[in-house]
């Protein structure tokens, strides 16, 4: 699809100072773009049943070795700009979906709030093995910030979509990384404490009464219409003004793009969407929405 927005310019300078050369190291390990110029690891996953029924029997077979039957694929550094969907050469055990780019902006989004001191905590809805919510409780302990990071998933994956917004053909469980697992991968990098909150259930269980009262930075990532509706529903009229509003998705999944759009003409939004990759934009909020 042709973008038809403003290009996001990283603002901030080439890292220098200790903290920026930290957060460029934890988004090399949680993007694994510090494998680039390796040859990756990448599982077989067969659409013809023969394949599929002779790789399940050698899978078995294996297994008491500790072997595993994986297709090899050389990896370049422009493979870990984009997100995984975009790129095939990239490592696939990295703990975000979500490319460099994206995370440079959510870097340069929350040093802008604190800066600005927009108040509010930051917000991650959709966040499958966490990285970016673990690369937003990092940035905010380089920068020295006490704002919390929520952390809203069912831990399940997907809801069932309504099929009349189902033009992916995504199903029900879809994406399921367990609490359990996001804990310990925010365990991993030392940022699992007591300014991480987590909301686990369906969105329109959770975020009806959650406790968070006002947010600087909201990211959503649940690439189904209905979620995409409740986490504006729910968390926009939350969004302080001057705070970032980041959609995942909406260049690429029309579903999400229709939920996004509507919302904005029901509220009048103007504020001009800019582009952060194939996939996500941002819009920084210029009014207080009802
Ligand atoms: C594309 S993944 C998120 C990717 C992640 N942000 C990353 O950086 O790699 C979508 C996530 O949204 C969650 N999700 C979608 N709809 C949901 C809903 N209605 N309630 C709770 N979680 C939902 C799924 O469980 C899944 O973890």
């Amino acid at each position: 699809m042709t973008a038809q927005f403003l290009p996001f310019v990283p603002s901030e300078p080439v890292p220098q100072m200790v903290d920026d050369l930290y957060l460029d190291l934890l988004k090399r390990c949680l993007t694994r773009a510090i494998c680039a110029h390796k040859v990756t690891r990448h599982t077989i996953a067969p659409r013809r049943f023969h394949f599929r029924a002779a790789k399940w029997i050698l899978d078995r077979l294996l297994s008491p070795f500790h072997l595993e039957i994986v297709q090899l694929r050389p990896s370049e550094e422009s493979d870990y700009l984009e997100s995984t969907h975009e790129a095939r050469g990239r490592e696939e055990d990295a703990e975000t979906m979500v490319g460099m780019k994206q995370l440079d902006q959510m870097q340069a989004a929350i040093t802008d709030v604190i800066r600005r001191q927009v108040p509010g905590d930051v917000l991650e809805a959709g966040v499958w093995r966490g990285g970016v919510s673990i690369f937003m409780r990092g940035v905010l302990k380089a920068r020295g910030d006490q704002r919390r990071v929520w952390v809203a998933d069912s831990f399940e994956g997907l809801p069932d979509p309504e099929q009349q917004h189902n033009s992916f053909g995504w199903r029900k469980g879809d994406m399921a990384v367990s609490l359990e697992q996001v804990k310990s991968n925010f365990s991993r990098y030392g940022l699992l404490d007591e300014q991480v909150v987590f909301l686990p259930g369906f969105f329109h269980e959770t975020l009806p009464t959650a406790a968070v009262t006002s947010l600087s930075v909201l990211r959503a990532d649940a690439d189904l219409y209905e979620s995409t509706r409740e986490i504006l529903t729910h968390l926009y009229p939350k969004l302080s003004v001057g705070g970032y509003a980041i959609f995942d998705d909406y260049q690429n999944l029309k579903d999400c793009r229709l939920a996004i759009d509507e919302y904005r003409l029901e509220h009048q939004i103007n504020d001009p969407i800019i582009s952060i990759d194939r996939r996500a934009v941002y819009w920084i909020k210029s009014a207080q929405s009802s």
